[in-house]
């Protein structure tokens, strides 16, 4: 087995590049677009996001469709990939969505320091997972892997897609634009600021471009891993 699952970020945004406009789930993405990305969390063994996420948008990280849900269920696997989030202050909602929603486990990783907190608020709900002094994504991964993940899909925010794109543990991304502009610099962005692999001098792989109704999705290719 592979140090660290595959993993897939996946992310829509505005025409100015912002994932949101600072309230809850703006709808960047279209109806085609989300089967599209139920038909990716049906092919992942766990979906992970940001714990700004679990509690802005409160989402239930489900697949959708019976019949995707049927055919993981016919492999032996739950109807739904398991969930993984991350958090310094562990103030998430024992009630929110991410851990009532769905029979798959939760995991919840949190730096050593956190760990007694982030159980008694959520030890019924999700695994609390010690991630060490501070919680790093290589770690993280390794830790994924060792509990069975092999492909794992990142669906942000935009501090998490910084964590994996600048460490590294990215071999694909999938960046759906929407025709829109949020305009606002408060909003969150795709990424934050960091150092990334590509840059000028290093482009990267730009594998596949789709069309769906009226957003666009940019597949890129991140590394030798990429699977076409
Ligand atoms: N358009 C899209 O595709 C899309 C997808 C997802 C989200 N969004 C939007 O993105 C926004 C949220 O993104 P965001 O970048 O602000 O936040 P985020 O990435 O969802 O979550 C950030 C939080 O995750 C925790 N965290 C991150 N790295 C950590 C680490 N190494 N160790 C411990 N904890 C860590 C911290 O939680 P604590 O604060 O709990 O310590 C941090 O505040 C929302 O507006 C949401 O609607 C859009």
């Amino acid at each position: 087995m592979s140090d660290r699952p595959y993993t897939l970020l996946s992310c829509s945004v505005s025409l100015d590049g912002y994932l949101g406009d600072r309230k809850p789930r703006l709808a960047l993405s279209n109806e085609a677009d989300l089967d599209r990305v139920d038909d990716v969390r049906a092919s992942c063994d766990a979906i992970m996001v940001g714990a700004a996420t679990v509690r802005t948008d409160n989402p239930r990280l489900l697949v959708r469709s019976p019949a995707r849900r049927e055919r993981r269920r016919a492999r032996g696997l739950a109807p739904s990939p398991m969930k993984i989030t991350v958090t310094d202050r562990a103030d998430l909602d024992a009630r929110s969505n991410f851990f009532v929603a769905g029979e798959a486990e939760k995991l919840v990783y949190t730096p050593s320091s956190r760990v007694a907190d982030a159980c008694a608020r959520l030890g019924p709900v999700a695994t609390i997972v010690d991630g060490g002094g501070r919680v790093r994504m290589r770690r993280l991964s390794e830790d994924l892997a060792d509990r069975g993940v092999e492909r794992l899909m990142v669906e942000g925010g935009g501090t998490i897609h910084t964590q994996f794109l600048t460490a590294g543990l990215a071999d694909e991304l999938h960046l759906v634009v929407a025709p829109f502009f949020v305009g606002d610099s408060r909003a969150p962005r795709f990424v934050e600021d960091g150092r990334f692999p590509w840059n000028k001098d290093r482009r990267a792989t730009l594998a596949d471009v789709e069309r769906l109704g009226d957003v666009v999705l940019l597949r890129y290719a991140l590394s030798d891993r990429y699977e076409d």
